[in-house]
């Protein structure tokens, strides 16, 4: 993460056909981006989208991410020739390897990413779209925009991993109730069944998106990133090992924690009463 100004500003941008990234002021807009497909993720796209991500991670250009859609689609789901029909055509070895990439930026590098993640949902949001939605940290829709587990439309299982990714996020009446049915609904809804954080309108999507990664870009990034990795492995745990896993994790950030926050924190509130930490951030930078 050390690199000079120079060497930072010298960098292509990562992105190919498939995916467009846009840096502004710290956040990393990245599109998925076939909206003559309404963004529908191939296999191609997948391989794209790893490449994306892994230098995205060590690009200081990035403080936050966005994940969004060009066009009218946030994503409509796995593509059904582009991913389906063609890891169905291919020898089981390749069709393996499809899923595994397929899963690998949807799950597990969206989940356990070094820097912090925002989904930002514009228009359709379908079937294989909700792994990485929910994978990322946090999420801002446009309340019109329309959400649906189309699977069983079209005789699948919410697979890969959508059902997996929907219990964490939904209740259990809930998440069978649209499985089940197939039946679509919009940002509002989505809201309340708790796959967001915020439903606004059209014309505030972005801007609110932005606001909220601002907030996030002015936090300490080591204590941001060991806060939200704590949170997703405690919830995994039994209380016994989540307390000593926390514990130990907590440890650990002091440790990592090249600027000091605690230390920094605490010696503002207790010695020079400069700062109240339930008021806002401590004075990141001073002595
Ligand atoms: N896979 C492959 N192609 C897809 C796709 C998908 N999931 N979703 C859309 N497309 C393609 C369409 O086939 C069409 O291609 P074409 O122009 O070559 O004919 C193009 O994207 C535009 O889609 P279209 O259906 O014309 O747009 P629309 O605005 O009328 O409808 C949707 C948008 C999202 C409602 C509709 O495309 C749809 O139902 N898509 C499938 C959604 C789904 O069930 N996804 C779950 C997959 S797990």
């Amino acid at each position: 993460m050390e690199q000079t100004m120079e060497a930072t500003q010298s960098k292509p941008v990562p992105g190919g056909n498939n995916v467009l990234v846009e840096f502004e002021d710290g956040i990393a807009w990245v599109h998925l981006n076939r909206p003559e497909k309404r963004n529908a993720m191939s296999i191609e796209l997948a391989r794209e989208m790893n490449q994306v991500l892994d230098a995205l991670e060590l690009d200081d250009r990035c403080g936050v991410i966005v994940l969004t859609g060009k066009g009218e689609a946030f994503s409509a789901g796995m593509d059904l020739q582009g991913f389906f029909r063609a890891s169905d055509a291919v020898s089981d070895v390749e069709r393996h390897r499809a899923y595994r990439e397929t899963r690998a930026w949807q799950w597990r590098t969206l989940m356990y990413y070094a820097k912090p993640t925002i989904a930002m949902v514009n228009g359709w949001c379908f079937g294989g779209a909700f792994t990485p939605l929910i994978c990322c940290d946090l999420a801002v829709t446009d309340e019109a925009a329309t959400f649906g587990l189309s699977e069983i439309n079209w005789g699948i299982i919410p697979g890969g991993v959508v059902s997996k990714a929907i219990s964490t996020l939904m209740g259990d009446r809930e998440a069978l109730y649209y499985v089940m049915t197939g039946e679509k609904f919009d940002g509002k809804r989505a809201k309340e069944l708790g796959l967001v954080n915020e439903a606004v309108p059209a014309d505030r999507l972005k801007d609110r998106t932005r606001e909220l990664a601002k907030i996030l870009l002015e936090k300490n990034p080591t204590t941001l990133r060991q806060a939200r990795m704590a949170y997703k492995y405690a919830r995994e745990m039994n209380w016994e090992l989540a307390a000593e896993y926390l514990t130990a994790k907590g440890d650990q950030t002091t440790f990592v924690d090249k600027e000091k926050g605690r230390e920094k924190g605490m010696v503002q509130f207790l010695d020079e009463k400069t700062y109240k930490p339930g008021h806002g951030t401590y004075k990141r930078g001073s002595e």
